[in-house]
């Protein structure tokens, strides 16, 4: 049997270029190797934490579905689907939460950030979300999750839960590892020190952002005041630029070096800008059609959440009868 991988995105708006960097253009590539069965899904329960208008979220699990196949995730080689359709997700989350000290949870970064964030609404999910997150990892006793170096401190609370429960009821529940790429943390455009987020967009790139627009905002990305195309720790601005160059056209950031030798950090950024645009228009096209088609993007989710549940409710039934539930 192959490894299992599984990664998940939370429906909360369009896709920035972190996000296609740090994730999704690595789900493409692993579900492409061949080498696993992979499983990737629209983690809508963990949307829930963040304020949300309901008569949105529907408009926001079609348009993740339109980007992940329009960046090339596909039907018949990978199960795509939607947590909050498979209830074994929420179970398993229920049962690890009663193994998972508080404190574990409390000093979690994101967590962290989030409420501050958003002060008025510090819910009890936002403090839970980490658990959900294992939850969804250890139903497909997946080997490996490809995320962001964001999601490290969650995927390893997913291991700890795991050796917890294996510890205490006996072996059920496998150790994930996770997956990085190249660009595990794309920065902010404009402030080059802090990780590009949804949740500022100011700094983003959205991958379906229009020519115009990404030549507006990677000519307006905060760099020094220096003129070498360089790739050195000291100048954040210029290297988050260039790890962009490199991981959309797999060339080292030293080949970069040598090819902008003498030419100023204005060309590159035309250039870097161009080379987006052109990245990308096959991914517009291609997610402008697929918006169009509601009924397939559902047909999608609705067979593939069936796939997924078959895997899920088999591992629930397993975890309820070691905890003495179901005779
Ligand atoms: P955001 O932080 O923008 O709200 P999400 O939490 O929805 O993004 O993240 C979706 C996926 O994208 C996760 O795997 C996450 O680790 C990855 N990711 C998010 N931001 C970045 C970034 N700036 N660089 C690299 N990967 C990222
Ligand atoms: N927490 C992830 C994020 O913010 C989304 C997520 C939820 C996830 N469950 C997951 C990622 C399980 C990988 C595996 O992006």
């Amino acid at each position: 049997m192959k490894p299992i991988l599984v990664s998940g995105v939370q429906p909360t708006g369009r896709l920035h270029i972190g996000n296609y960097l740090g994730a999704l253009k690595n789900f493409v590539e692993l579900q492409n190797s061949g080498k696993y069965q992979c499983y990737f899904f629209l983690a809508d329960l963990h949307s829930l934490t963040e304020d949300f208008d309901p008569k949105e979220k529907t408009g926001q699990i079609l348009e993740l579905a339109a980007d992940y196949l329009a960046a090339g995730l596909n039907p018949e080689k990978s199960v795509i689907f939607q947590q909050s359709q498979i209830p074994a997700h929420s179970e398993l989350a229920w049962i690890l939460s009663t193994i998972t000290p508080i404190g574990e949870l409390e000093r979690m970064t994101q967590f962290k950030d989030k409420a501050k964030r958003q002060d008025g609404n510090i819910n009890a999910g936002l403090l839970y979300y980490p658990i959900l997150m294992a939850a969804d990892i250890l139903l497909y006793d997946a080997e490996g999750v490809p995320t962001g170096d964001d999601q490290d401190q969650h995927i390893e609370l997913a291991r700890t839960l795991a050796r917890k429960f294996n510890a205490r009821f006996g072996n059920t529940l496998k150790e994930p590892k996770n997956i990085h790429t190249a660009a595990p943390r794309i920065m902010d455009l404009r402030v080059p020190t802090k990780k590009m987020s949804k949740s500022d967009q100011g700094g983003c790139i959205f991958i379906d952002d229009s020519p115009e627009e990404i030549k507006e905002k990677i000519m307006g990305a905060t760099t020094d005041s220096h003129t070498a195309v360089e790739y050195r720790n000291d100048r954040p601005g210029m290297s988050n630029l260039m790890q962009i160059y490199s991981s959309l056209t797999d060339k080292s950031p030293e080949t970069i070096q040598k090819e902008f030798e003498g030419r100023g950090y204005a060309e590159f950024k035309e250039n870097l800008a161009e080379l987006i645009s052109s990245y990308f228009a096959d991914f517009r096209k291609k997610k402008r059609e697929l918006k169009a088609n509601s009924s397939k993007l559902k047909a999608v989710l609705l067979s593939g959440s069936e796939k997924a549940a078959e895997i899920a409710n088999k591992k629930i039934s397993e975890v309820k009868k070691k905890l003495g539930l179901s005779f």
